[in-house]
């Protein structure tokens, strides 16, 4: 099955090297400053030494999203994504957001097995977090979108979803006040209220949802107090097993496909639906493991609903390997060590709160 655990579009290795040194820059000038103090035991030191016998596989997660080109992360951009983030308006009927399906206030998920939107319609499909999204190659469980820009204009129009069209959308944002911060986000543009607009807005809203700080990424810095013994036990068992051969990089997954066995005869066909290659029959993205603690239930269709079962399932369906209820659990103890630290997101004001609008 490791035949279709193919990488997108890895970048090369000297980008992976150089972007590692960079992300450990900052952990290394919060200690020699002092500031991990909200932590409850002193730690030892962040050493910028990746502990013994972690594999080089693992990155830690960057401090910062980049941005693309055209679409640099401005004030302007990210506060106007954050009020559409939360704008039910850009739902057909008026009282669904992004936020009802991913609540930033609880790690970005609605914690449904598939989601319900428009008209109370199921969809077929978990909702992933939302945190973090900015540093996979490939967005949704297939993969069919390559960029934040790109995905955020998806559920807008999905008839399970929100259900509006572009000029709807664009209609009702302009009554509901909106103009003046689109002006502001995008000042070189003549017309700056435009269906693409609402998607880079968001998107540059999204690249301030990370969590870092997360126990691994501490360990991976050197300090090797981060991580319980358990953990420890779990994350060699998560390399020695072949777990890290799917799921590595700084997300630990979101950047290759693999078949699915699981997934056989349930309805879903993943990727080839996007590819129209049978080659391609139940294979989905690698998920992200980052926050993964906190995200059930798992997989696309949302299937399973306890941490323990997932990392059964998949030591059975990618491995071949029935693991014992004590390997189960430290492997699990490893994964709680990838819940990072959340940003505060508040329920911003919008527009219409100003009185000016409808
Ligand atoms: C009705 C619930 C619902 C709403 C509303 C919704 N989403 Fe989603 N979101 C989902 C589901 C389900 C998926 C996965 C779909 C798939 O993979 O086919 C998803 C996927 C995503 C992803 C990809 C994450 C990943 O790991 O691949 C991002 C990013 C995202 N949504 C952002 C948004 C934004 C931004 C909005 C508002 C414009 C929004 N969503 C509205 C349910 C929802
Ligand atoms: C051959 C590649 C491959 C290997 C090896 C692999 N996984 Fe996965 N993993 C995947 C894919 C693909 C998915 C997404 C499945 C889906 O679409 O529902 C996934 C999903 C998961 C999920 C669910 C995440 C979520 O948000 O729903 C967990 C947890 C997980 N893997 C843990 C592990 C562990 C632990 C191991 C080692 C025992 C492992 N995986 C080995 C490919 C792999």
């Amino acid at each position: 099955m490791l035949r279709s655990a193919r990488s997108v579009s890895a970048p090369p290795s000297g980008v992976v090297a150089l972007r590692s040194l960079v992300a450990l820059l900052p952990a290394v000038w919060l200690v020699a400053c002092g500031t991990g103090a909200d932590r409850a035991e002193p730690a030892s030191p962040e050493t910028g030494q990746r502990p013994a016998g972690v594999s080089p596989l693992f990155e830690p997660l960057p401090a910062e999203a980049p941005a693309p080109a055209d679409n640099p992360t401005t004030a302007e951009r990210v506060d106007l994504g954050h009020k559409l983030f939360f704008e039910p308006k850009l739902s057909r009927s008026g009282v669904i957001s992004c936020n009802t399906c991913h609540v930033v206030g609880a790690a970005g998920i609605d914690a449904r097995h598939v989601a319900i939107g428009e008209g109370a319609r199921e969809g077929t499909r978990n909702s992933p977090t939302v945190f973090n999204a900015a540093f996979l190659k490939a967005q949704f469980w297939d993969g069919r979108a390559p960029t934040l820009e790109e995905q955020a204009m998806g559920p807008i129009q999905a008839h399970v979803e929100m259900d509006l069209t572009p000029v709807e959308a664009v209609a009702r944002l302009d009554s509901a006040g909106y103009g003046p911060f689109f002006a502001a986000a995008f000042p070189d543009d003549a017309d700056a209220l435009t269906f693409e607009n609402v998607a880079k807005a968001i998107a540059a809203f999204e690249r301030t949802l990370l969590t870092p700080g997360a126990p691994f990424d501490r360990y991976l810095a050197g300090d090797e107090s981060a991580l319980t013994d358990a953990q420890k036990e779990g994350l060699k068992l998560f390399q020695d097993a072949g777990c890290v051969g799917c799921h590595n990089g700084a997300m630990l997954g979101g950047s290759g496909f693999a078949g699915f066995s699981h997934a056989q005869g349930k309805g879903d066909m993943g990727r080839a639906a996007v590819t129209q290659e049978a080659i391609d029959n139940y294979v989905f993205r690698i998920a992200p493991l980052r926050n993964v603690a906190l995200t059930g239930p798992y997989f696309h269709d949302g299937s399973v609903r306890s941490l323990q079962e997932a990392v059964e399932v998949m030591g059975n369906s990618q491995l071949k390997r029935r693991f014992t209820a004590e390997e189960v659990a430290s492997i699990v103890a490893f994964l709680e060590a990838l819940t990072g630290e959340f940003p505060l997101i508040t329920h911003p004001r919008l527009p219409r709160a100003s009185g000016v609008s409808r």
